[in-house]
């Protein structure tokens, strides 16, 4: 028997004002871009905003349905506007942030399952790692640099063969 350890790194900024202009601007947009959700059965509000290779900048919002399951992250909704608009162009970075009604928004998002999976299949697609920037309206900044970090033993295209 062997022992295995998956860890990885990541940085912490204690708030926007530490980050460098480019990823300040980027998270300022997805702050913002949150009052574009349609979000009215959890009044949870996401947005998420891509910059691309080439300079590019598409942003998504989560958009929910009286039929629950129905509904789509900010972030599937993203990636399907850049894979559409700009097919194949990589992603450098991706800020993700979150507005409530309910509850107060000041620690870093942490993107679901099903959005790992999401983020992970596109930085397989283009070869290229997809950089996260997390947070909230005000707060902490997390930034990792590739989404495949946060899905370990994923399952992905080779085991298809
Ligand atoms: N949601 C996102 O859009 N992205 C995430 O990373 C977490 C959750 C949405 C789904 C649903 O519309 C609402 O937030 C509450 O779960």
């Amino acid at each position: 028997m062997t022992e295995s350890k998956f860890q990885f790194n990541y940085e912490v900024y204690s708030d926007i004002s530490e980050l460098s202009e480019q990823d300040a601007w980027l998270l300022t947009e997805a702050r913002t871009v949150t009052e574009q959700a349609y979000a009215p059965y959890s009044n949870f509000h996401v947005g998420a905003v891509a910059m691309l290779e080439n300079g590019e900048v598409v942003a998504g919002t989560n958009q929910e349905n009286a039929s629950y399951p129905v509904g789509i992250c900010a972030e599937r909704v993203l990636l399907g506007t850049v894979a559409t608009i700009h097919p194949n162009v990589p992603v450098k970075s991706i800020a993700i942030s979150y507005s409530s009604d309910d509850v107060k928004s000041d620690h870093p998002i942490s993107p679901c399952g099903m959005c790992r999976q999401a983020l992970l299949e596109y930085e397989t697609r283009t070869a290229k790692p997809i950089r996260l920037i997390l947070s909230g309206q005000e707060g902490k900044v997390f930034i990792i640099e590739t989404a495949s970090f946060l899905l370990p033993f994923a399952f992905t295209k080779s085991e298809l063969g």
